[in-house]
């Protein structure tokens, strides 16, 4: 080295480091590699760290602090002033924006809308509707300061008493996919982003923090993943939501298989990933995995990173990738971009979309002698149960949303102009304002306001004063209702299963209104599925409402009155018995076994205890033949089958046409309205594929849907539906490729999964494989069911 230069590298150096701390570059003007280089290691770590849970660990930040920006979300990230980089807000989701409505000291309300649930708007079948609602839900959270949404959630109805399915979609991933793309369009138009969550296969919430969700690659590809590659490859979602529990050993924000191979190598993601709250055990292995933000953050994750970084267990590249994905979306933020937020989004407006929408996907399941819409003649109507006078507009936990009110059904029909039975209208709400009274949460347990409220039991009003409603009154509602959310499974007895008395009541009232000729309609005001096949008997009418949102009362008189026409059908199958769906097989629905998962938020401790099947690990024995897929193929019977939902008009198929392109195959059909008044129809088009001894397949699978617009009555529409010929492969484990058979396929048109329409043939000559990598595979083999 000639010494002479020695004291100008001195010089330069000090001089550039000068100028460094003087100005280092900021975010915006400079780009996002230069603001990398002049990060410290510290300063990377702590961005990959969020800043905590305001409220609920009671410290405002577990590493630095970004104070509270919009009281209420569920966290930040790290900001970094002297590189100009800001915090940028997390809230939920998914039904809506899921913030603190009132502060302290300020007379403003930040009440946001309580849209429709996530299954009310897959039975919509219409994705252009959820777009909409995407739009409007957007629009409050960019209105209210945040700029990333904890939705669309889009975990697989795996089993009917998930706690969480009512946030979710489908049993069927296509129907999944297309509605999480449509979600994630609609709220990123507004500049702000979505987080697609749980990623992947967190399908049961008992022990949801130490679960392993053991299954196959198959399984995993075609139906577990399905839905969030669709979304992937049809929306740009800013950011995904690792899921708690492990896949195949491996907990998902630490599975590099799952976060980077097929995530980003195989599907071409570049947003963010970030972790479920306070999911993963091992830090550094989640910055390896491709898990590029933690939240809420701890100071031990922070601890963890840093020594892995200084001791080499974490490499520079990735380091820097996961602060780069971070970085990317700050830059894309409109907090980053300075938009000065309103704090007063059109809650009227957007009230109108939660009625319409929570109407598209309201479902007839039964309408016997058109006692639907209900006659002119039907002035006073008698509503029983106690969801008729406290309508339940959502699940709960983060998935609940701050609304200003919730319009209950008997406030809906009195909306529409109908009396309503007083002196039963008078005895429920004295009963339940004494039951309330006495079932008030507990205020020192900080979880209650995220758990499902105890609601009062119903009761069977006395055969006399039955006897006299039924004269006085037009017609009869029933109200089930039923509530659930995150932290536990619901339970098979009185949740799936009515109780003694919801089934007495039903009976009852039934039997006294039938004496006077007049009709029963029961109103389901659940989030799932539940038990029908018993008593679907004795009304005339039932209509499934869902959790509707905060206009569930308006829109359910909607429907009852006429004024809007249902068109809604099932996103997931109804069974006779519980245990006739293939999962429920491994699912933790024996309270013996849920009691072994010690409930509490953190789910089971790891105490060295011999696993519980079913808490520690739950195995997919059903495989592929998850809802439809294994009733259909299984030749069960069930109480309504998916995609199921009637109208108050008909529909005929006509004119089937089926065409091919080199890489596509397009079917349409002619739908008329046969019947007397305007009505929509969606329509579904499964797959029968060849047979394949080695590769067994379902009897049919849902390939695309759509839906007419409103047709009046005669009118028709031509509906077109495409499907990939790439997308009529089923997964080979042994190949580790999508495989598409050569030979007949059917492909049908149905109004339903057990009403095809149409059948069309189409051959395929040529078999197309698409190789993936070998990845996310079984620690030790399992049994899978067989046709
Ligand atoms: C839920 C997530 C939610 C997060 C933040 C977790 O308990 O599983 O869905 O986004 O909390 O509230």
């Amino acid at each position: 080295m000639n010494i002479k230069k020695i004291p100008f590298l001195v010089m330069a150096s000090v001089l550039f480091s000068v100028a460094h701390a003087q100005d280092p570059p900021q975010l915006g003007s400079a780009s996002v590699d230069e603001v990398v280089d002049a990060m410290t290691p510290e300063e990377k770590v702590r961005l990959l760290i969020g800043t905590g849970m305001a409220g609920f660990s009671g410290e405002t930040a577990v590493v630095g602090a970004t104070g509270q920006l919009v009281p209420g979300a569920a966290g930040t990230t790290y900001a970094i002033p002297r590189l100009g980089i800001p915090a940028v807000v997390l809230a939920d989701g998914p039904a809506g924006l899921r913030i603190t409505p009132v502060r302290e000291g300020d007379d403003q309300t930040y009440y946001a809308t309580a849209f429709p649930v996530g299954t009310t708007l897959a039975a919509t079948w219409n994705t252009e509707l959820v777009e909409q609602v995407g739009k409007a839900m957007g629009n409050e959270v960019l209105e209210y300061g945040v700029d990333v949404l904890l939705a669309p959630a889009l975990n697989i109805h795996r089993n009917p008493l998930c706690g969480r399915n009512f946030e979710y979609y489908s049993e069927d991933p296509v129907v999944s996919g297309k509605m999480a793309a449509a979600m994630t369009n609609g709220v990123q138009s507004n500049g702000v982003g979505v987080s697609l969550k749980h990623f992947a296969a967190n399908n049961q919430e008992t022990n949801r923090m130490g679960n392993d969700s053991r299954v196959t690659p198959r399984a995993l590809r075609e139906i577990y993943l399905k839905g969030f590659e669709i979304a992937v490859r049809e929306s740009a979602p800013w950011t995904i939501m690792s899921s708690y529990n492990k896949i195949n050993g491996t907990y998902a924000p630490e599975n590099h298989d799952l976060l980077t191979t097929i995530l980003r190598d195989e599907w071409g993601y570049d947003g963010m990933v970030m972790t479920d709250w306070f999911g993963g055990k091992d830090a550094p292995a989640m910055v390896h995995a491709g898990n590029d933000l933690l939240m809420p953050g701890t100071p031990q994750q922070y601890e963890a990173i840093l020594a892995a970084v200084k001791e080499g267990g974490i490499c520079e590249a990735d380091l820097n990738r996961n602060v780069k994905h971070i970085l990317r979306l700050i830059v894309a933020s409109p907090r980053f971009k300075g938009y000065a937020f309103s704090n007063r989004p059109d809650l009227q407006a957007h009230a109108a979309v939660t009625r319409q929408s929570a109407g598209e996907g309201m479902v007839l399941l039964k309408n016997d002698a058109a006692a639907l819409p209900l006659p002119a003649s039907v002035k006073q109507v008698a509503a029983y149960g106690i969801s008729s006078y406290d309508f339940i507009s959502g699940g709960t936990g983060s998935g609940d949303v701050n609304e200003a009110y919730t319009v209950s059904l008997v406030a809906g029909l009195r909306n529409a102009g109908y009396r309503l039975n007083s002196q039963l209208k008078e005895a429920y709400e004295t009963y339940i304002a004494g039951e309330n009274e006495k079932n008030k949460p507990d205020p020192n347990n900080p979880l209650a306001a995220f758990m499902p409220k105890v609601r009062p039991g119903e009761f069977v009003p006395a055969s006399a004063t039955l006897a006299q409603h039924a004269k006085e009154s037009d017609v009869a509602l029933i109200t089930i209702g039923r509530t659930s959310g995150e932290f536990a499974d619901r339970t098979l007895e009185g949740d799936f299963l009515l109780t003694d008395v919801e089934k007495k009541m039903i009976e009852a009232v039934s039997k006294a209104y039938k004496a006077e000729g007049k009709k029963t309609v029961v109103i389901l005001n659940i989030g799932g599925v539940i038990e029908t096949a018993s008593w679907k008997h004795l009304p005339d009418a039932i209509l499934v409402a869902w959790q509707s949102g905060q206009e569930g009362g308006n829109t359910v008189a909607d429907l009852l009155s006429g004024k809007m026409n249902p068109s809604g059908k099932l996103p997931m199958t109804f069974p006779v018995h519980y245990m006739d769906a293939a999962s429920s097989a491994n699912f933790p629905w024996d309270p013996a076994v849920v009691k072994l998962a010690g409930g509490g938020f953190m789910g089971r401790p790891d105490d060295g205890r011999d696993p519980v099947a079913n808490v520690d690990y739950t195995t997919y024995e059903e495989d592929i033949f998850v809802g439809y897929r294994y009733f259909d193929s299984f030749r069960k019977e069930v109480s309504y089958p998916f995609g199921y939902g009637l109208s108050y008009t008909t529909f005929e198929y006509d004119n089937p046409m089926i065409r091919e392109t080199p890489d596509e195959v397009i079917v349409s059909i002619d739908v008329i309205n046969s019947g007397t008044i305007p009505g929509k129809e969606a329509v579904q088009l499964y797959v029968t594929a060849p047979q394949n001894p080695s590769l067994p397949k379902p009897a049919k699978e849902l390939k695309a849907f759509g839906k007419t617009s409103e047709l009046k009555a005669g009118e028709k529409q031509t509906v077109t539906l495409k499907v990939a010929k790439s997308d009529l492969a089923s997964y080979d484990n042994e190949q580790c490729a999508w495989v598409v058979d050569p030979g007949r396929y059917d492909m049908l048109v149905a109004a339903s999964s057990r009403d095809v329409r149409q059948t069309l043939p189409l051959t395929l000559t040529e078999p197309i494989i698409r190789k993936t990598n070998k990845v996310l595979q079984l620690q030790a083999p399992i049994t899978i069911v067989q046709p």
